[in-house]
């Protein structure tokens, strides 16, 4: 490749170290993508004849077809996608294949390929997460009544209602749509025509290149254009964190799937059986969106530490910032679509929810508030009384909606017969109807609000 200069040719330890084609082979489309509006750009600015650009234009389809085909050859010796589909193009028409890298160098050539797989990586992951988000409002529509506790500490805190639980989980995902939409705006300008480093002495367009990528602008500065790859950490951080959020979601359905909870039953599909204990219905996939959450969150590490304090402009180092992409964008790619088949064919256990959400005490805030509203006590002491009355419960073994008035009565004569309005789980629920709470009437608005803006980001 460098025959001009060098007499001998690479150890096999120095080519085994130098190739990412193992890897970026995965850019080929994206490399296709960019010479071809890089060779049309030339032949409208006459850098090479109109006869040459149809020749190049024609053999990067065949060399295309040829990959979609066959697959891409993983030559180690020609190292990287960009020889490979050069020598390939070569094989095709011959010497006029070596006018295509005029102008351009592989370092603005590859922060191009980058940029498109990435930014269609970010396309496809927003239309994973619509889909998803389309899963839990249909389940939380059809659960916005569904009586189940609220935690705090995982202690039973005040009843809610799963309906309003899983659009928790909206949320959640449209803030990630966001920052993965936010990522995609600051990704989109075209770093096609630095070269090498410093830009070229031929009168390139990049207006046209960028336009013809799909870019909103070329970038303003030729250095930066080759040398960073801040686009790539923000899809990873993007990523992470909307990892977190699809771990969080699957350990809530790993305790709800255990059996002390058995608050969701997972479909045949989502649970595998164990080879020893035939009674079991594990939630591996649960399990492994959440343990992928862990690996993505190591690649966005890893890309981070191999862009830390390297100087202007490209370093080799930077041929190490594919893997951790490709392996996360693998691993959030199956995690959302597992997440989105679990929470689309759960059936969940509304009279177990319910059941627990009597049990626990969680009506006592309630009691408490009505002590404030009603008897006109300062909210410390009513929430002293409500724990006298809890303590009576417990003792009698009763849910505090099961006392006597005249039990009731025993604890705070100011207590009287309209408390027992708000005792309920129902009553509870119905009764958190500030804006965001988890009231049924609440809940329903928010999801008819939440589908009116179901829309793609872009
Ligand atoms: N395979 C290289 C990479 O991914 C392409 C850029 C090589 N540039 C260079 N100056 N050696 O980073």
């Amino acid at each position: 490749m460098w025959g001009g200069r060098f007499a001998e040719g690479p150890s096999a330890v120095m080519r085994e170290i130098n190739a990412s084609i193992p890897f970026d082979k995965r850019l080929w489309q994206q490399d296709i993508a960019g010479s071809k509006a890089h060779v049309a750009m030339l032949a409208a600015q006459g850098i090479v004849s109109a006869e040459d650009a149809r020749t190049i234009d024609a053999g990067l389809d065949a060399v295309a077809a040829d990959y979609a085909r066959d697959g891409v050859p993983e030559n180690l010796a020609l190292e990287d996608i960009h020889m490979v589909t050069e020598n390939a193009l070569a094989e095709k028409i011959g010497a006029v294949a070596g006018r295509l890298h005029t102008a351009r160098s592989r370092n603005d050539q590859v922060a191009t390929d980058f940029k498109l797989w990435v930014r269609d990586a970010i396309d496809e992951v927003d239309a994973g997460l619509a889909a998803l988000q389309k899963a839990l409002l249909d389940r939380a529509h059809d659960h916005a009544d569904s009586v189940m506790p609220g935690f705090t500490h995982l202690q039973s805190a005040q009843p809610v209602t799963l309906g309003h639980h899983l659009m928790a989980y909206y949320e959640m995902i449209a803030r990630d749509r966001g920052r993965f939409a936010d990522a995609r705006a600051r990704l989109n300008w075209c770093p096609l025509g630095a070269a090498a480093l410093a830009g070229t002495g031929f009168p390139i367009d990049r207006e046209a290149t960028a336009q013809a990528l799909g870019f909103d602008e070329p970038t303003r500065n030729s250095l930066d254009s080759v040398s960073d790859r801040d686009f790539a950490l923000e899809y990873l951080t993007a990523a992470t964190q909307c990892a977190l959020h699809l771990s969080r979601l699957a350990e809530e359905f790993v305790i709800w799937a255990s059996q002390p909870f058995g608050f969701v039953a997972l479909s045949d599909q989502w649970s595998t059986g164990s080879s020893i204990m035939p009674q079991k219905r594990n939630p591996d996939a649960a399990e492994l969106v959440r343990g992928h959450a862990g690996r993505i969150a190591g690649c966005m590490t890893s890309l981070m530490m191999t862009m830390k304090g390297l100087p202007l402009a490209y370093s080799k180092d930077m041929q190490d910032d594919k893997p951790p992409v490709f392996e996360a964008h693998d691993l959030i790619g199956l995690a959302i679509a597992a997440m989105t088949g679990m929470v689309e064919s759960a059936s969940f256990r509304t009279d177990r929810m319910r059941a627990l959400a009597e049990s626990g005490f969680a009506t006592a805030t309630d009691l408490a508030d009505w002590l404030v509203r009603e008897a006109g006590l300062p909210f410390r002491e009513a929430h002293h009384v409500t724990g006298r009355v809890v303590a009576l419960a417990e003792q009698e073994g009763v849910t505090l909606d099961r006392l006597t008035l005249d039990q009731l009565k025993s604890v705070d004569t100011r207590i009287d017969e309209r408390v027992f309005e708000v005792l309920s789980v129902d009553a509870s629920v119905a009764s958190r109807m500030s804006f965001g709470g988890t009231a049924p009437e609440r809940v329903r608005a928010a999801i008819a609000e939440a589908r009116k803006n179901q829309e793609p980001h872009r």
